[in-house]
């Protein structure tokens, strides 16, 4: 299982908040694993990369929705890898109707969203599960990064410094240091997002078969 792309949580019919991420990554790792015989299905907030044989695509809009999908599928799947950039928080209530621009400054509430992964942590059928995380990070990389690991519980996670213009999100290249709870594992210099993902399932396969 992969998820990809950025969620969009609605203010109204009209206006959502989102986020950069292009489900780019995520569609190179649906690729490179269906391409090496991996049953995929793909879970995505993004637009999906046309249609490919062989792959289950699951679309979905808000985070709400993602962790839905992510636990109907979960049952029988071996490695769920969460390069999706699910948003923190949305609005606390949606509007039915289209908001009127109204004068002065409009405050909006927000309330958290569920954390996917760290609920899956939680789910007795975690057990057999691989579970891969993402870091966007822009800040204290590797701090960071490792932190994400130890409390969402993961196998592995993938760091990405997406203040840097040439790998940030939506860019077509990625580099990319992935990390165990033994410290860094690899390190994937800059090039495309379907030799990341190769490189990525790379270290996956060993640490599953
Ligand atoms: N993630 C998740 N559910 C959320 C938010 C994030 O499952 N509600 C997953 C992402 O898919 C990613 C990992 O957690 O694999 C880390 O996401 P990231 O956005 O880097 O971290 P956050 O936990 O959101 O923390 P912060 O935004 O404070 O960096």
């Amino acid at each position: 299982m992969v998820t990809a792309g950025g969620t969009r949580e609605p203010i109204d019919p009209v206006r959502f908040l989102g986020n950069r991420s292009s489900g780019k990554m995520g569609n190179a790792l649906a690729h490179v694993a269906l391409e090496a015989g991996a049953d995929v299905t793909l879970i995505t907030a993004a637009e999906p990369p046309g249609t490919t044989p062989g792959l289950d695509v699951v679309r979905v809009e808000t985070a709400q929705e993602m962790g839905d999908a992510v636990r109907r599928s979960v049952r029988g799947a071996r490695i769920l890898i969460m390069a999706a950039a699910v948003a923190d928080y949305r609005p606390a209530s949606v509007s039915p109707v289209k908001l009127k621009k109204r004068r002065g400054t409009w405050s909006l509430e927000l309330e958290p969203t569920e954390d996917i992964l760290a609920s899956l942590r939680k789910a007795t059928d975690r057990r057999e599960l691989f579970v891969v995380g993402f870091a966007a990070e822009t800040s204290d990389l590797l701090e960071n990064a490792q932190a994400k690991l130890r409390q969402k519980g993961l196998d592995l996670i993938v760091l990405n410094d997406v203040s840097r213009p040439d790998i940030a999100m939506g860019a077509d290249e990625n580099e990319v240091t992935i990390i165990s709870s033994d410290g860094v594992v690899d390190v994937i210099p800059r090039t495309t997002k379907d030799a990341v993902a190769a490189g990525i399932l790379g270290v996956i396969r060993p640490r599953v078969s």
